[in-house]
């Protein structure tokens, strides 16, 4: 399995894809990382490990499609027959979600379908989780299409919400177990016979 992983900030996630790699807990390989922020910690922890990174964005490419095909391209280019989102706050354009059909995954740090789609990122899915009163919380990973958060989920993992969480407990809480199983559910993948 050969993963390009696109990422917004901090790239928690994708270091442990990473890690897991190198440490022969996935038989994966990340072959790119692509940011839309060029300051992204995600593309400086892409590069420590050796791994090519690219900036692309608004500010790369002021047309959507022109960003949407250099996308494509560098998929194309690199090799990769899986897409990872880990914390990529954009949508991806039409050539991109058709080339890989089927093939890209995100995680999100809830129980999908609830607290999903537009606006629902970041601290504020753990904070509307918490104002809600749940009693458990966690990740999913589902394929993309070109709705936020609304593919079929494919994997989750639960955890408890306990009284008196702040929204850092429980986003810590959530990472955690979105780590694990952003790295189980992509071993599962690549353990899936060849479509073709
Ligand atoms: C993760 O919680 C993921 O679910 C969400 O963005 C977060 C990324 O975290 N889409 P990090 O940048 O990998 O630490």
């Amino acid at each position: 399995m050969r993963i390009a992983a696109l990422a917004s900030h901090g790239g928690s996630i994708l270091q442990a894809v990473i890690d897991a790699c190198q440490q022969g807990d996935l038989q994966a390989e990340v072959v790119l990382v692509i940011s839309n922020n060029s300051g992204a910690e995600a593309l400086a922890r892409a590069h420590r490990c050796g791994i090519p990174t690219l900036h692309l964005s608004s500010a790369t490419h002021a047309d959507d499609r022109a960003l949407d095909e250099a996308m494509a391209a560098a998929l194309a280019e690199s090799g990769a027959d899986w897409v990872l989102l880990a914390g990529y706050m954009k949508k991806l354009g039409p050539r991109v979600l058709a080339a890989y059909r089927d093939r890209i995954v995100n995680t999100h740090p809830a129980l999908l379908p609830k607290y999903g789609g537009r606006g629902y990122y970041g601290r504020r899915v753990h904070e509307a989780v918490l104002a809600a009163g749940e009693r458990e919380s966690g990740a999913s990973v589902h394929l993309v299409t070109d709705e936020y958060d609304a593919g079929p989920v494919i994997a989750q993992a639960r955890v408890p919400v306990r009284s008196g969480d702040r929204v850092e407990d429980l986003e810590n809480r959530v990472k955690d177990a979105e780590r694990a199983l952003i790295v189980a559910t992509l071993q599962r993948l690549a353990d899936q016979p060849a479509l073709d």
